[in-house]
C-alpha cells in the first residue's frame, strides 16, 4: 500500500513536530509575549507517534524529518529517536532544530545514524540573533554547527529572509560556505508568525534574493536539485558548501511536494497552507484501529489542494494564516 494523492504525487515523507515549547521567540513565527502552549495531555505521546510511524512506514513513508523548534526541549527524545530509528522501512530520519541545545546530543545522534540536520540560523551576528529570536542563545547555536560538522553531519542552515532585518547578513551566510561544507539556504518569509499579518507585497522573495547574491558572487552557477527539493540550488566556484533558496511562500515546488505534516497535537496537514485535515490523536484515543487510520489517511491525500494556494484559499472560511509556525513545526 503507497499513499499517492489525486494529483499523481508520492508521499514517502514526513514532517512530525514533537513539541510547541520553542525556547526561542523568533519574530517571524511568534510574537513576543509567546503563544499559549497546549497543554501536555493534548500532545501526542511518544507511544503514539511510534504507532502512527509504524502504520506509516508500512504505506510508503521512507523519510521521517523531527521539528519543532528545538526538538530536544522534550524529555526522553533520545530514547524516542532511538526507537524511530529501529523502524522498518524508514530509511532516513532527519532533525530540523534551532540548535539551542543540541551540541552536547550530536555524539549520541552520529551513533544513531542521524545523517543529516538542518539547522535555523538567520544570522551571524551575535546582536541580531538577538534582536530576532529575543533569546541569547547564539554561541550555543554556533557550538551545534561546529559540532555537527566535526561529527560529519550533513548541515543545512535554514536562514529566513526578513525585509529590513537581516538583508545584510545574507552576503556573511553566503560566506559561510567559502570554508565549511554547509549548505546554506534562504528561505522567503511566510505570514506563520502568530499574528495573521504579511507584507501586501513580499519584497524579498526567490528572485530578489538571488539576485542580490548573484552580484557580490557573479560566478554564481545553478547545480541540480535533488528531487523533491526544496530548495533552488547554486555553487560557487572554489567554495565548499552550497546556496540554496527556498521559494516557500511563492510556492514554486509543489508540484513535487511529497510531504505531510503531522503537529505535535496530532493534526495532520496535506499542505503546510491548510489548517489541518484530521487529528490522529482524536482518532486513536477513540479507539480507532490501524486500518481506519490508514484509512483516514489515504482519504485525506486523496482529496489534497494542488498547492499551497489551493490549500490557503481552502482554509476554513477563507480566513488567512494566523498560526505560529512553532505549532505547526515548519
Ligand atoms: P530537506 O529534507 O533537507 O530538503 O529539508 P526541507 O526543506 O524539506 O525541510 P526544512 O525543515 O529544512 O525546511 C526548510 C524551510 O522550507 C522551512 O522554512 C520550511 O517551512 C520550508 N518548507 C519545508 N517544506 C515545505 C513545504 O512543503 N512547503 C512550503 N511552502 N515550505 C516548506
Ligand atoms: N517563514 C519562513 N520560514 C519560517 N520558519 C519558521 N517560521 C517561518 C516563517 N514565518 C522556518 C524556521 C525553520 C523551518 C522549519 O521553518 O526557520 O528553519
Ligand atoms: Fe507541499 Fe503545500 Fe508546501 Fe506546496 S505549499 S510544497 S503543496 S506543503
Amino acid at each position: 500500500m503507497r499513499i499517492t494523492d489525486n494529483h499523481g504525487r508520492l508521499i514517502n515523507y514526513l514532517r512530525l513536530a514533537v513539541t510547541d515549547r520553542c525556547n526561542l521567540r523568533c519574530f517571524y513565527c511568534m510574537p513576543e509575549e509567546g503563544i499559549k502552549y497546549a497543554p501536555r495531555k493534548d500532545l501526542l505521546s511518544y507511544e503514539e507517534m511510534l504507532r502512527l510511524i509504524h502504520l506509516v512506514a508500512g504505506m510508503g513513508i521512507e523519510k521521517v524529518r523531527i521539528t519543532g523548534g528545538e526538538p530536544f526541549v522534550r524529555r526522553d527524545m533520545m530514547d524516542f529517536l532511538r526507537a524511530l530509528s529501529r523502524v522498518e522501512g524508514i530509511r532516513q530520519v532527519n532533525i530540523t532544530t534551532n540548535g539551542t541545545v543540541t551540541a552536547p546530543l550530536i555524539p549520541e545522534l552520529k551513533q544513531l545514524g542521524i545523517k543529516s540536520v538542518n539547522l535555523s540560523l538567520d544570522t551571524l551576528d551575535r546582536q541580531r540573533f538577538f534582536e530576532i529570536t529575543r533569546r541569547d542563545e547564539f554561541d550555543n547555536v554556533m557550538q551545534t554547527l561546529d559540532g555537527l560538522l566535526a561529527y560529519g553531519i550533513s548541515t543545512k542552515i535554514n536562514a529566513v529572509v526578513m525585509d529590513g532585518k537581516n538583508i545584510d547578513d545574507i552576503v556573511p551566510m553566503v560566506e559561510l560556505a567559502r570554508e565549511k561544507a554547509v549548505d546554506v539556504r534562504f528561505i522567503e518569509e511566510m505570514p506563520f508568525n502568530g499574528e495573521g499579518s504579511h507584507y501586501a507585497r513580499l519584497n524579498w522573495d526567490h528572485r530578489a534574493i538571488l539576485e542580490l547574491i548573484r552580484r557580490h558572487f557573479p560566478t554564481i552557477e545553478k547545480i541540480p536539485d535533488p528531487p523533491f527539493s526544496t530548495s533552488y540550488n547554486y555553487q560557487i566556484p572554489g567554495f565548499k558548501g552550497t546556496v540554496g533558496i527556498i521559494a516557500a511562500y511563492s510556492r514554486t515546488f509543489c508540484g513535487t511536494c511529497n510531504r505531510i505534516r503531522v503537529t505535535p497535537q496530532g493534526m495532520l496537514k496535506t499542505c503546510l497552507y491548510d489548517d489541518g485535515i484530521f487529528n490522529f490523536r482524536d482518532l486513536m484515543r477513540a479507539g480507532a484501529t490501524d486500518e481506519q487510520l490508514q484509512h483516514a489517511l489515504l482519504q485525506a491525500t486523496h482529496s489534497r489542494a494542488k498547492d499551497g494556494w489551493e490549500a490557503e484559499r481552502n482554509r476554513n472560511f477563507g480566513l488567512p494564516v494566523t498560526e505560529s509556525m512553532s505549532t505547526i513545526g515548519g
